[in-house]
């Protein structure tokens, strides 16, 4: 079978840079799907036949290698199931959640957190595999450059770009030279196994401005300019549908700020409604409480995602019998998917039923120093993005329950 048939150009081309000349560090970072795990998959078997034969050369019987992904999900999706589904592998895993393969002993760790520096710390490694390398906490991720002290020991690492400052950009891709670091740049239409409706798809569906430069072209840019540039003045309508099979709100806590609560409401086919927001500044928690008994006896006992910043807060809603929970309060997954329902034309306000929410999507820009918005005009849209995030990054029920709201 031609190469051709395996690969595509771009990763033909990696894998014959990869094979001519040593280095020390691979990057390759660009677009998601376009192709850049599937390659480093086959990228680290390579590297396991030669890391094997490296340590022989020390004498080494049992060479080690690291395989680092953020959680154990993305190990098994991103790595470890696609080459079970590929080659067939058995992957079996001792008390450590390691396993060996080619005869190297594989040390998986965990980067997204300090806690993965655990399962490495003063071990000599034959070589790393690094994927999703900017969600990688520096300090594992140095240790595992540190632990890679091996004869030839090489390090391969993928990742979809970040802010500019972000230190695998600064540290590292910024100063590749091509011999020891070498960095590939990937955008989607690089993978040529994806089909062009999938790719028409994918761009139509992806948040317009950073979201697009990041991931279908691959660029390491910050936002900039107003964070909900896809919401439009026709997303304001006058009544929710009768359609909504499912409401929750989301709470976050302020004094001095705003304090707000947001009750959203979504139809089978996930579009969104922003049914009603309050916001009020120098309201003491008995007003938050009050309010969210309020909107469970119009609602039912619905779900209240709420800021975990005030833990004291979250509890007074437990004791007043508020089904309320910490949100998921990851900042760029949040704004994406709130960004992606806009985009999609899934997204849409009651116009009477909000008033600072006007003031706010508009006014909510991007810090391009940070990467993050700016943290002024954000009351309303960060309960907002609690709410819709949380709901859909929970673990989905098994039975879906039908009910309607009296809406
Ligand atoms: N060499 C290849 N052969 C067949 N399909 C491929 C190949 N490379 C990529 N693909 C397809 O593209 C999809 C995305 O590839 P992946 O490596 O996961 O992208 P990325 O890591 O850049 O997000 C894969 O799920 C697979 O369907
Ligand atoms: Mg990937």
């Amino acid at each position: 079978m031609g190469l051709n048939r395996l690969y595509h150009d771009k990763q033909i081309s990696i894998l014959k840079r990869a094979l001519r000349n040593d280095w020390y560090m691979m990057i390759n970072t660009g677009a998601v799907r376009a192709g850049k795990t599937q390659l480093d998959n086959d990228l680290f078997l390579m590297e396991l036949r030669r890391a094997k034969k490296n340590a022989a050369l020390d004498g080494v019987k049992n060479p080690m290698y690291i395989l680092g992904a953020t959680s154990a999900g993305t190990l098994q999706t991103n790595i470890l199931k696609e080459l079970t589904d590929k080659y067939g592998f058995d992957f079996k895993f001792d008390k450590h959640g390691n396993f060996t393969l080619f005869g190297v002993y594989v040390v998986t760790t965990f980067t997204g957190s300090i806690a993965g520096l655990r399962s490495i710390r003063g071990m000599t490694a034959y070589g790393a595999y690094i994927n999703e390398a900017t969600l990688a906490n520096k300090e594992v991720f140095d240790e595992i450059r540190k632990r890679c002290s091996g004869r030839g020991a090489r390090i391969i690492c993928d990742t979809n770009p970040d802010h500019p400052n972000h230190w695998l950009k600064v540290d590292y891709i910024d100063k590749a030279d091509g011999k020891s670091i070498i960095v590939n740049h990937f955008t989607v239409f690089d993978n040529t196994f994806l089909n062009q409706r999938y790719i028409d798809n994918l761009i139509a569906t992806t948040p317009s401005g950073m979201f697009t430069e990041r991931g279908i072209y691959g660029r390491w840019v910050s936002g900039e300019g107003a964070v909900y540039r896809d919401f439009k003045e026709d997303m304001f309508i006058d009544h929710p549908p009768d359609q909504i099979t499912k409401v929750f709100a989301g709470v976050d806590w302020g004094y001095e700020h705003y304090g707000s609560i947001v009750v959203c409401g979504q139809s089978a086919d996930g579009t969104t409604y922003l049914l009603e927001e309050h916001a009020e500044q120098y309201k003491e928690i008995d007003y938050w409480v009050d309010v969210a008994k309020d909107i469970k006896s119009r609602y039912g006992n619905i779900k209240f995602y709420a800021d975990s910043a005030r833990p004291e807060h979250v509890a007074r809603f437990v004791r007043e019998n508020i089904k309320c929970f910490n949100a998921n309060k990851s900042v760029l997954s949040g704004i994406e998917e709130v960004a992606k329902l806009m985009k999609n034309g899934r997204f849409f306000v009651v116009e009477s039923k909000v008033k600072k929410f006007k003031d706010e999507v508009y006014q909510y820009v991007w810090n391009e120093k940070t990467g993050e918005p700016v943290k002024t005009n954000d009351d309303v849209l960060d309960a907002l993005r609690y709410a819709i995030y949380s709901q859909l990054s929970e673990p989905k029920a098994k039975v879906k329950r039908k009910s309607t709201y009296g809406l």
